[in-house]
């Protein structure tokens, strides 16, 4: 892991290095979570999606009546200034937005200027083991808001989601609604393989939008594999497979629910191949990088 004191963050106006990046103890993030974010993944300078991700915080944003702090082009712009600042090569820039400091009050008493934050750290990638085994998950009953559609920074419940997988050796928790429908996990889409077709529970206020899961159902359909955006269990019958993605993860497959197996208990064919039309498009977007 690279030293800290190599990293630079933005915070509010300017480029600081990390240690010295603060905000106020009055900021209505660290007050109330009133806040949203981002985590967007660049490859060797490519970004990936960058502007579905920069949409999505428009819509938090919007979700929340906070206004987008500075203006479209001038945020990517300072994205792009943050990975440049910073020592990775493959990297995880994370955007947050909060309403900004004030008095603490529930109800926000004057026009306030939101706080933002960029910071830049290593992407994160499987480990070989986890490539070859999968992912453990459990399941969980849904604790969180009615509104998981916004990327709210208000993630406790997913803090408390991720510590009882881990404490169970598990590497994700996924949440059940009120009749065991599986909606997804805790920072993760989850996709069902049942009868050979994709299914994924559709995007309402239960689910985060993610922009992976956008992108897997394109891998998906591209490659002729049919894909139903529906309510599902993982009791059905003719259910072989369970894949989780994420910008971190791209796709990956879960091949252990609860301490029983998922399907034959090994990554599935789906799964592989959806993971591996995924990598490709990984590598194009490097190779647009040095060929450019
Ligand atoms: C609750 C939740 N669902 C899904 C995702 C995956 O979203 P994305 O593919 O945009 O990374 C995340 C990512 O943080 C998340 O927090």
């Amino acid at each position: 892991m690279k030293e800290t004191s190599s990293l630079t963050a933005y915070v509010n106006n300017g480029f600081v290095p990390l240690e010295k990046a603060m905000v106020h103890i009055e900021d209505r993030g660290f007050q109330f979570a009133d806040g949203v974010y981002e985590v967007v993944a660049c490859f060797g300078g490519a970004y990936l999606d960058l502007q579905p991700h920069l949409q999505r915080l428009q819509r938090s944003c919007d979700a929340v009546n906070i206004p987008l702090p500075k203006p479209m082009s001038e945020l990517e712009d300072l994205v792009q200034q943050a990975y440049a600042k910073n020592p990775f090569k493959d990297a995880m820039v994370y955007i947050q937005v909060t309403r900004g400091v004030a008095a603490r009050s529930h109800v926000v008493q004057t026009t306030m200027t939101p706080t933002l934050v960029i910071t830049v750290r290593n992407l994160p990638k499987p480990s070989d083991d986890k490539l070859k085994t999968g992912v453990k998950g459990i399941t969980l009953q849904d604790i969180r808001w009615k509104h998981c559609e916004i990327k709210s920074i208000a993630l406790l419940a997913s803090v408390m989601g991720k510590q009882e997988a881990a404490k169970r050796g598990a590497d994700e928790a996924f949440w059940l609604d009120e009749q065991g429908h599986v909606l997804e996990g805790c920072a993760t889409n989850i996709f069902a393989v049942i009868d050979g077709v994709l299914v994924t529970h559709p995007l309402d206020h239960q689910v985060l939008g993610g922009i992976t899961r956008d992108m897997a159902i394109q891998a998906a359909q591209n490659a002729g594999i049919e894909v139903q955006e529906r309510a599902w269990k993982l009791d059905e019958l003719g259910l072989t497979e369970c894949l989780m993605s994420s910008t971190t993860n791209a796709v990956m497959p879960i091949t252990a629910m609860n301490d029983a197996a998922v399907g034959r208990g090994i990554p599935g064919e789906m799964g592989l191949k959806l993971r591996a039309l995924m990598l490709l498009k990984l590598d194009d977007l490097r190779a647009g990088v040095k060929s450019s």
